[in-house]
């Protein structure tokens, strides 16, 4: 059994959140977008740990609106999957989005990842829109959303 902690992300964190991305997710991301992240709202950027204080995901967030914040990056060290990192990160950000009053969140996801949608979907998510050409390699996404008050 893994235990994992969530806590707000640091500059010190920034080289394995940054290690997590390049292999997690499939779009290349700027290492500086980490730090202007959490410029922007420190409060919408975490990490989960596991019992060493290793970095073992993350969760990137931006307030669209007073009411909306939108999950911009998200995601968990293919070897720390499935321990829970990636729930407690879910609803440790949806937690700190109802305490500063933030009602709704969204995120895109790729249409084609099932799976992914469907670990949405069991925690509260539902699809909203279908958003066209919405990658750089022209690929699909479903916007999903949901209520930041409503625990998984
Ligand atoms: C999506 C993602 C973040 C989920 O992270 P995760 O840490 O594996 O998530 P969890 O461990 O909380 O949950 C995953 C599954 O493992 C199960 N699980 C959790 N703890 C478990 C345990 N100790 N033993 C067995 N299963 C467990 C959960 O129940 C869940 O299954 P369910 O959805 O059927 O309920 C991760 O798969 C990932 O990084 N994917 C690649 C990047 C990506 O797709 N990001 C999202 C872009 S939109």
């Amino acid at each position: 059994m893994s235990i994992q902690s969530v806590r707000r992300m640091e500059s010190s964190d920034i080289p394995q959140v940054y290690r997590i991305a390049c292999s997690a997710l499939d779009q290349c991301y700027a290492r500086g977008l980490f730090g202007f992240l959490m410029f922007q709202w420190s409060r919408g950027q975490l990490v989960s740990c596991d019992m060493f204080g290793e970095v073992t995901g993350f969760i990137c967030g931006t307030l669209l609106r007073d009411d909306l914040a939108s999950i911009s990056l998200f995601a968990v060290d293919a070897a720390h999957r499935r321990e829970g990192a990636g729930t407690a990160l879910l609803e440790a950000f949806a937690a700190a989005c109802a305490r500063q009053g933030c009602r709704m969140m969204q995120l895109e996801v790729r249409l084609e990842n099932e799976s992914t949608r469907g670990f949405y979907r069991r925690r509260g998510f539902t699809d909203t829109e279908l958003l066209t050409d919405f990658y750089t390699d022209h690929g699909n996404a479903v916007r999903m959303i949901r209520s930041t008050d409503q625990p998984s």
